[in-house]
């Protein structure tokens, strides 16, 4: 028996006792005739102690850090006791040891704190994933991953899994393809979700499925995106979206609870797609705090209302406002005092080529009523008071504006919101805050192409009360720029995202189940019929055996793992995650393969060369 128990294991009771333990050697220290040794294992670490006779031995057999290390002993009381291990009222007495493997340095020191680069831990994966803080970000997410499949156990949920070799599902990225050796010049598309195999699920009759899944999209990384990731993917039969949002946001709290102990007792706020665009200039926003954007000259495309303030900013003289498509604003709480560094410091920053203004206008609205500006010279006092009042601000509130383009200005005043959410310390860790945006639109328009494209993904079903506009209506933009005006951009989905702290988390549609409709999605998306049925032949066609209504929606597994552990990066959540580029920088893949192997699957390399 390599041990009798682990190294986080033992505790006062069992002292008296004697015990094998195996593991990793985490320090050593030598006081004179004797050594203290930590032994590290999965559940935690256990002081060692090698009295004189040993020590001996131990000098003859040097060893150091992450050796792996048998040893048996008496269980003692420690002299010096450490509050801060679970193990830290006791140690080993080692009567005899066993060196089981021996290691060179770690590149790195594996500890909470180590020393070592985001590029080396990746390199050198296998030691990160010693480390505690690592440990515990998997263990979060076994936990995640427990809970969810118990509760959608508990809701008869069937896991089914879905081939990976498959045709291509659109989900807006690209494919990674798999050459077939077996079918020269032919390709697998990796999934990009299980979408359509979830749907045939359906079809089948397995009214309740889901799966913990791998997903594979050839898109730009983020801090939140990873070539392959996985997703909580769920779809049920007879269902309207009011029981989707039910089931799931049950499913949501249940983790809550189950991993961190949250009791997530209040209503889970919903907010439809036009109204958090307008609030939030954002289709994910975060709620943990307010300071909404003000539209201080032009509405919102859609939806949106022109304010009664317009006219206060417009044709003061400054041509910043004036000319501009949009002019938007927040009001900081609590910011008046901002000093001339402060803010020229936040100019700088909206200014940086990832928000990409050309400056910012600031109203410092004291609070003895006073107010001062950036722009005093074309508005006077009461105008600007007037601009504070419409920016929602009060006395001791810092206006912040910004002027431009529209889906520019918006977007840079989103990100100055979230900027400053964060210095006023309002997007707190420990605080969750889950939220539906619904009714998106079912299309959005492809400038490059000319073209409608689906928003979420072609199988999304428009509300019952716009079909009409989709049937009666013909896809064709006639005048590109006018597009807006097209009866098509006012469709919306029956299509919701879960939000959590600003973070789209899970995303899903009821789903189009019958053929008609079906082809004139495809038709609107601008696939001929006889792409439609080459790409989608064998859904279509199940939709003629009798399809249920359907819908379901897809959880980002990671992205919630990462939320839930306090991080913002995924990659932290996943044992042997991509770099940036896409890269595992342990195996070094992706790789070039052998001439052998390209002439098997019939591919010649453009350029010919390759390593
Ligand atoms: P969607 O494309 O919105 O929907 O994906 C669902 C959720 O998956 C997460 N996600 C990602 N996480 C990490 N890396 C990525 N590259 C990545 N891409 C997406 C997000 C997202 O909300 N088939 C539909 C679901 C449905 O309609 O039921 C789908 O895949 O958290």
């Amino acid at each position: 028996m390599y041990r009798t128990h682990t190294c986080g294991e033992l505790r006062k009771e069992h002292i008296g006792t004697t015990v094998t333990l195996a593991g990793w050697v985490q320090t050593v220290r030598k006081f004179g005739s004797i050594t203290f040794i930590d032994l590290r294992d999965r559940y935690g670490i256990t002081q060692l102690l090698f009295g004189e006779e040993l020590n001996k031995a131990l000098t003859e057999n040097p060893f150091g850090r992450e050796f792996v290390l048998q040893v048996k002993g008496l269980v003692s009381e420690r002299t010096s006791k450490n509050p801060n291990i679970p193990t830290g009222d006791i140690e080993i007495k080692v009567e005899s040891f066993t060196i089981l493997n021996k290691s060179v340095t770690p590149p790195f020191t594996i500890q909470d704190d180590t020393d070592g680069g985001d590029d080396l831990r990746m390199k050198f994966r296998y030691l990160d994933l010693r480390r505690n803080a690592v440990k515990r970000n998997l263990e979060l997410r076994y936990a995640v991953n427990r809970a969810a499949r118990n509760y959608l156990h508990e809701h008869q949920f069937m896991d089914i899994e879905t081939p990976f070799l498959i045709k291509s599902t659109p989900e807006g990225a690209r494919d990674f393809v798999v050459p077939s050796r077996m079918n020269p010049g032919q390709f697998y598309a990796l999934p990009q979700s299980p979408q359509t195999f979830k749907q045939l699920l359906m079809v089948s009759g397995y009214d309740r499925y889901y799966q913990v899944v791998k997903c594979f999209r050839d898109e730009d990384l983020r801090a939140d995106r990873q070539p392959e990731f996985t997703q909580i993917d769920c779809e049920m039969s007879f269902v309207e979206q009011e029981d989707i949002l039910h089931m799931f946001e049950g499913m949501i709290k249940y983790i809550f609870k189950a991993v961190k102990n949250i009791d997530y007792t209040e209503k889970v706020e919903r907010t439809t797609w036009e109204q958090a665009m307008w609030e939030y200039g954002n289709d994910k926003p975060d709620i943990r705090f307010g300071m909404k954007l003000a539209n201080l000259k032009s509405a919102f495309q859609r939806g949106g209302k022109i304010t009664a303030h317009g006219e206060l900013i417009n044709g003061a003289g400054f041509g910043v406002f004036d000319n501009a498509e949009s002019v938007l604003a927040i009001a900081v709480p609590g910011c008046s005092e901002y000093t001339r560094k402060q803010t020229d410091e936040l100019t700088e920053w909206v200014k940086r080529p990832q928000i990409g203004m050309q400056g910012l206008v600031f109203i410092k609205y004291n609070t003895d009523g006073t107010l001062k500006s950036s722009v005093d010279k074309f508005y006077n006092e009461e105008k600007l008071k007037a601009i504070a009042a419409a920016a929602g601000a009060v006395p001791g509130d810092l206006v912040l504006i910004l002027a431009g383009r529209e889906e520019r200005t918006r977007k840079a005043t989103s990100e100055l919101r979230l900027e400053m959410g964060r210095r006023l310390g309002l997007r707190k860790e420990n605080e969750f805050r889950l939220l539906w945006v619904m009714d998106f639109p079912l299309f959005e328009y492809a400038e490059e192409d000319n073209r409608w494209v689906a928003r979420h993904h072609p199988f999304t079903s428009p509300k019952p009360s716009d079909i009409s506009i989709m049937i009666d209506n013909n896809p064709v933009i006639e005048h590109a720029e006018k597009y807006l005006e097209h009866p098509y951009s006012n469709i919306k989905a029956n299509a919701y995202d879960m939000v959590l702290n600003g973070n789209e988390i899970g995303g899903g549609s009821i789903r189009i189940y019958q053929r008609e409709l079906q082809e004139k999605m495809f038709a609107a998306l601008g696939m001929s019929q006889e792409e439609a049925l080459h790409k989608f032949g064998f859904l279509l066609g199940a939709f003629e055996y009798g399809a249920p209504p359907h819908g379901g929606i897809a959880f980002g597994f990671d992205r919630l793992c990462a939320i839930l552990g306090g991080s913002e990066s995924i990659r932290d959540f996943i044992a042997f995650p991509k770099n940036n580029s896409g890269r595992d920088v342990m195996l070094d893949a992706p790789s070039t393969i052998d001439d052998k192997q390209l002439d098997e699957l019939a591919i010649a390399l453009k350029g010919g060369d390759h390593e």
